[in-house]
């Protein structure tokens, strides 16, 4: 795991940057690897093995299906197959499943599998589709609760945790190349989904083409630069629209209170927003008068993602070309330019203004 804010740099980073700022709560670490149980034993696990009684599969294994006890017991008898023909569970598994071996040669590999691949499938049919035990979710919860637990009772879901092929949609439950057991790293899995035009989010939303937005916005976020998109969200579920890891206004206009900007000012010092006079703390300032503040720190104060996008834009500073208004579609265009001393807005949301940071 990485932390998302090793770079500094730019304009007033020191002041923009909350100094020794821990960002934004991430996803907690609950029931991870450290609270799940132990692997059940092998002897445990074998309870689960037996052939179901009939009416219970979703899925039967080819051979079993054939009635070809003897592919893996040392007899072909159905009746009494006996024990089975290899030293160890795996090493039968294998002998046929030679694609297998090669990804259980990865260098990380999840400890269940290595224990005994009847952890979780059934040799012979199984309750959940290929030969699992139980549906993916259900099952990875068994070793997992908290994990399980936070993707089933967040507010805010995340599709693919739970539908499809569920955790397999991002994890290997065998063995894995990357971190976590992901099957690609996580920014690459990310964007790989996020690419499609007209993907819809929980609530209806279309939702941007991520792959595309940050191809065509050169100048990204910094933690979008360190392809870390856990620093802003919660990957299996969360609290905050758009599974953000803290509260941000969801709209384009809401009352100031520090709060509910945590999500920004968990890395960024809220003094560029709340001072009404600063030098240091922000460039967007005409001479001492903070701009910011102007906009942001009022009753009906604009939201930072009225003039900036959190993961690319084309302009310095991350400030849009053009924003959403309303859920009409009609696009309200920015006009901002930077300038050497200062910057101006073209006629868009006010008059023409400009502002000088003395
Ligand atoms: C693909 C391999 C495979 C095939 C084919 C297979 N089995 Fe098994 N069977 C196993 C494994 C693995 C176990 C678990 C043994 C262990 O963990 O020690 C097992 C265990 C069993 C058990 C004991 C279950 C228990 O928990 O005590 C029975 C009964 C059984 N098999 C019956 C059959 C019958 C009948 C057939 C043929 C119709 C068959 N098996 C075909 C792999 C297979
Ligand atoms: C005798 C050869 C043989 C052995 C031994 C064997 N398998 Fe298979 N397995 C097959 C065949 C054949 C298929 C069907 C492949 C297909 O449909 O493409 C299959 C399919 C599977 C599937 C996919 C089932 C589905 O419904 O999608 C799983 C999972 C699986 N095996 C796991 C195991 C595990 C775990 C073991 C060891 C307990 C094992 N196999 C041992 C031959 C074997
Ligand atoms: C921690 C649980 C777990 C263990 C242990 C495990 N598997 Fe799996 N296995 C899964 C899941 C979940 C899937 C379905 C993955 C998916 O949808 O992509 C799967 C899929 C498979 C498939 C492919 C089936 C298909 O439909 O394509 C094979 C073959 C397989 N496992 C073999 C094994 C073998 C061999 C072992 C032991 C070395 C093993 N598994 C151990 C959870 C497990
Ligand atoms: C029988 C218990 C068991 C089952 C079932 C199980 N796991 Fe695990 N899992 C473990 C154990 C034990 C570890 C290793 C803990 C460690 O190394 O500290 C682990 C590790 C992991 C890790 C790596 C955590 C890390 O920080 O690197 C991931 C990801 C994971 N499992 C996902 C899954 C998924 C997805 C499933 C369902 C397909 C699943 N697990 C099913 C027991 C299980
Ligand atoms: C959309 C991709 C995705 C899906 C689907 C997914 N995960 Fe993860 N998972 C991740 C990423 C990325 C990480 C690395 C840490 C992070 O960014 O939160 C992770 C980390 C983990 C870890 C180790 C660290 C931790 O947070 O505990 C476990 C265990 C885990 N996932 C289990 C699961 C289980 C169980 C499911 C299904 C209920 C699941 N995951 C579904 C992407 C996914
Ligand atoms: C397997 C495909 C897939 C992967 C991988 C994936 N997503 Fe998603 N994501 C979706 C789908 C489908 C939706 C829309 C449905 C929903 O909101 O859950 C979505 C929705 C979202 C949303 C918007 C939620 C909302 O309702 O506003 C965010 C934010 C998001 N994903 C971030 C991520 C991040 C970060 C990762 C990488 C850790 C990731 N996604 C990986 C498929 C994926
Ligand atoms: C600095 C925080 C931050 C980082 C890092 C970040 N995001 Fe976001 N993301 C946001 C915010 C804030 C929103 C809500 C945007 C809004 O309200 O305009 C959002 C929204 C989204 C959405 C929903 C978009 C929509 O049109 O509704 C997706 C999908 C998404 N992010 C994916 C990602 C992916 C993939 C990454 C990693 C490449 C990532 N995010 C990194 C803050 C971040
Ligand atoms: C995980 C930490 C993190 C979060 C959360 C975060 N930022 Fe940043 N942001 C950074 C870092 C690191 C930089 C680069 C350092 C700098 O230049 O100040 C940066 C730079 C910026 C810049 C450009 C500053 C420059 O000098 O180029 C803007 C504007 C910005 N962030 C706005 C936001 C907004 C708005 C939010 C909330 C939606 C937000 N940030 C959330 C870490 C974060
Ligand atoms: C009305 C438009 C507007 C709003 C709303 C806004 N900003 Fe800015 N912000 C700017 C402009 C313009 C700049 C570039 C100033 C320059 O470089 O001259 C900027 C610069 C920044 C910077 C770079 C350092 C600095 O202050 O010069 C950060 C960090 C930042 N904004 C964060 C935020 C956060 C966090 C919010 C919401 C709490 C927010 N902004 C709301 C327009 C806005």
């Amino acid at each position: 795991m990485h932390h998302g804010r090793a770079k500094v740099a730019g304009f007033l980073a020191a002041a923009s940057i909350a100094a020794g700022a821990a960002g934004p709560a991430r996803a907690t670490p609950a029931g991870t690897a450290a609270a799940a149980p132990p692997v059940p034993a092998v002897r445990r696990a074998a309870a689960a093995t037996a052939p179901l009684p009939p009416g219970q599969a979703r899925s039967t294994h080819a051979p079993y299906a054939a009635g070809d006890c003897g592919a893996c017991h040392r007899s072909a008898d159905r009746a009494s197959p006996g024990p089975l023909r290899h030293a160890s569970v795996n090493a039968g598994c294998l002998e046929c499943h030679e694609e297998m071996r090669e990804v259980m040669a990865r260098k990380l590999k999840h400890a269940p599998a290595v224990r005994s691949c009847t952890t979780c499938h059934n040799p012979h049919d199984g309750a959940g589709p290929s030969l699992l035990a139980a549906p993916v979710a259900e099952l990875c919860a068994r070793c997992h609760p908290g994990v399980a637990a936070q993707a089933a009772a967040a507010p805010m879901k995340h599709a693919p945790v739970t539908e499809g092929r569920a955790c397999a949609s991002c994890h290997d439950p065998h063995a894995a190349r990357h971190e976590a057991l992901l099957i690609a790293p996580a920014f690459e899995l990310c964007v790989g989904c996020h690419s499609k035009d007209g993907m819809t989010a929980a609530d209806g939303r279309t939702m941007l083409n991520m792959r595309r937005w940050l191809e065509e916005n050169p100048v990204w976020h910094e933690p979008v630069r360190e392809r870390d998109c856990a620093a802003c969200h919660r990957t299996h579920g969360g609290d905050h629209p758009r599974l953000l890891v803290a509260d941000l206004p969801d709209k384009l206009y809401a009352p100031y209170d520090r709060r509910s900007y945590a999500l920004c000012f968990g890395c960024h010092n809220d003094r560029l927003v709340s001072e009404a006079e600063t030098t240091a703390f922000t460039r967007f300032r005409d001479g001492a008068r903070n701009l910011h503040a102007v906009h942001v720190n009022r009753e009906r104060g604009l939201a930072c993602r009225a003039c900036h996008d959190a993961h690319a834009s084309r302009q310095e500073r991350h400030v849009r070309d053009s924003v959403a208004y309303g859920s009409g579609g009609y696009v309200l265009k920015l006009g901002f330019t930077r300038t050497a001393s200062g910057g101006s807005c073209a006629k868009a949301c006010h008059e023409a203004k400009a502002y000088v940071a003395r």
